[in-house]
């Protein structure tokens, strides 16, 4: 299927490493221009700018905004967890909670103010946020990531709205479980609260847990982000807008 993506320009928060890496390089493979944006320098050299920032700072989201002279699409596939294991939620104190609604849900807000007038401008486009499956179950792994996430499935409503009279979508992509820094992260909060004896090594969690969540049981991969994420912004997709769509292995079904 060919996208028609070709010289279109696209920006994506969290490009260093992981699901966002995948997707900044998709784009490019369907001839993009590709602007990426992070606060960490990506392990091995990136085929595109890398803007290095912090996305609780408007201040430098919009700078970099401001070096782009056009947008087509806008990417956030930024994610940080509390880095303990939350449940039950005391085992959190209530100051956990800001960082992680700072980046995850805040830094979304961000993104979004900055880019908007540049994409009404062009009357075109499209903006995608990654989210997770734990904003729509209650997930007791990490309640403030989760509501983050809840937070920022409900904001791309608002924005859809808002921003489809201007010929702009927007967007959620809801990944379940994928071989990240991110995924591994929750791996050592969860063992970290455990006996020595009881621990597991990163595949057998990984294991048990996606056997245990997934009806599928099978991990996703970066790719198969990549892949929605380019559908999503070419205009095969011009009448997706507001939608959460979830690549999980049916970890989640909406009836
Ligand atoms: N991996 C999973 O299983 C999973 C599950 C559900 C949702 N997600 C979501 O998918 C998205 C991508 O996550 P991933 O798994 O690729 O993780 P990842 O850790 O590989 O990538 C996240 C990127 O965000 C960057 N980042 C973190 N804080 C930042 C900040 N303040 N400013 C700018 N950049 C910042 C990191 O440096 C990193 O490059 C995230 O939104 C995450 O919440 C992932």
């Amino acid at each position: 299927m060919n996208l028609h993506l070709q010289g279109q320009t696209v920006a994506v928060f969290g490009a260093a490493s992981g699901i966002g890496r995948a997707i900044a390089a998709a784009f490019i493979q369907e001839g993009c221009t590709v602007h990426g944006f992070d606060l960490h320098p990506p392990a091995d050299p990136a085929p595109h700018p890398m803007h290095q920032g912090d996305v609780t700072d408007h201040a430098s989201v919009q700078a970099f905004a401001d070096t782009l002279p056009s947008i087509d699409h806008v990417i956030f596939s930024v994610g940080v967890g509390s880095g303990k294991f939350g449940f039950p939620f005391w085992n959190l104190a209530p100051s956990d909670w800001a960082r992680v609604l700072e980046v995850n849900l805040l830094g979304a807000v961000h993104v979004a103010h900055s880019f908007a007038p540049k994409l009404i401008a062009r009357k075109n486009g499209s903006i995608l946020f990654l989210v997770s499956v734990a904003g729509q179950i209650g997930s007791q792994t990490d309640p403030p990531y989760s509501a983050a996430k809840a937070g920022l499935i409900n904001f791309a409503q608002c924005a859809a709205k808002d921003l489809a009279p201007h010929g702009i979508r927007v967007n959620a992509l809801s990944p379940g479980m994928v071989r990240t820094d991110l995924n591994q992260s929750v791996w050592a909060a969860s063992q970290n609260i455990l006996p020595a004896h009881e621990r597991k090594d990163y595949s057998a969690w990984a294991e048990e847990k996606i056997r245990k969540v997934s009806p599928m049981g099978r991990w996703q991969t970066v790719e198969e982000f990549a892949a929605l994420a380019t559908y999503l912004a070419s205009d095969h997709a011009r009448n997706i807008t507001g939608q959460t769509l979830n690549i999980d292995g049916g970890q989640v079904m909406h009836s």
